[in-house]
């Protein structure tokens, strides 16, 4: 199977093939979800919630990112890896952000990068892209913003926030983002955004007319209860699969259930006899 690169979601958008997008943060769930066909795969900086356990996603850093991207792109072999830009990893300055994509690139096997921003990143999404860096954008809300925000409520509500969220994407657009995130944004403003331009549009709570969609894995699979945003569509409950599978274990174990016959490994007769005759020489020679 081909590898999905920057040029097939181009060709998606417009014969509206819809693209799917998930995170992964390892191997196993990397090789599972391109085997699947999943066409992106986002080292998301909610491997800051979902897989390091922090409040928010500003303490991950460029060497947890790359450490994880590492794990993903060994599993993926039809996906592109998109590696999250962690906070402050460009916002210093451009110098330090051109220096932190580059190591992603290079040293982790990331396809592309993701950033959070319009206008303000639009000068140096244009560098990156310059550089050969295949940049995504991400609009709406921006969980590295949190603090800002006040919270991760619905964004661009009001009309002059919504000419804010369109003139932004339309920024990164022209500095040649290959595709933009839409977070938790109405509906209505998402299929405007997705209408006026030419790169594909991923909604994550911005409504059906996004070019494609994204989820955190560990929510759509039902694993991470912790908090469920109103835009999940929790597909399976793993948590409960998972909650059986270990009390069955234990209680195996407990009880001498587990490991049966079938999971043991056992000598024939003629090794065992050998073995104990040798074993009682040696321990004759011991004593
Ligand atoms: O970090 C992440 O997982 C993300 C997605 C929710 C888009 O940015």
């Amino acid at each position: 199977m081909k590898r999905i690169t920057v040029q097939t979601l181009k060709e998606m958008k417009a014969t509206r093939q819809k693209i799917t997008m998930l995170t992964a943060y390892d191997y196993t769930f990397a090789k599972i979800l391109d085997e699947a066909g999943v066409d992106i795969l986002l080292v998301g900086d909610s491997l800051g919630n979902v897989i390091l356990g922090y409040e928010n996603t500003l303490p991950v850093t460029v060497e947890d990112i790359m450490h994880h991207t590492k794990a993903v792109a060994r599993g993926a072999r039809h996906a592109m890896v998109v590696a999250d830009m962690p906070f402050m990893s460009y916002q210093v300055s451009d110098e330090k952000a051109m220096e932190n994509a580059g190591a992603i690139m290079k040293f982790s096997g990331a396809n592309a990068v993701k950033l959070e921003g319009g206008k303000r990143i639009a000068g140096l999404v244009k560098k990156m892209t310059d550089a050969g860096i295949p940049v995504m954008g991400h609009l709406g809300l921006t969980p590295q913003s949190v603090h800002q925000f006040g919270g991760y409520s619905l964004q661009a509500k009001e009309a002059g926030e919504a000419k804010t969220l369109l003139e932004e994407s339309l920024a990164l657009e022209e500095a040649g983002a290959f595709a933009i995130v839409l977070e938790k944004i109405p509906a209505e403003l998402a299929e405007l955004v997705t209408a006026g331009l030419s790169i594909p549009t991923i909604g994550i709570g911005a409504g059906p007319s996004c070019d494609g969609q994204v989820l955190v894995t560990q929510d759509m699979l039902g694993m991470f209860d912790k908090f469920v945003p109103k835009f999940v569509k929790q597909y399976t409950n793993l948590k409960a699969t998972i909650d059986d599978a270990v009390k069955s274990f234990i209680k195996e174990v407990r009880v001498d259930a587990f490991p049966a016959s079938e999971h043991s490994y056992h000598m024939d007769k003629e090794t065992l006899d050998r073995f104990m005759a040798e074993l009682d020489k040696g321990l004759e020679e011991i004593r």
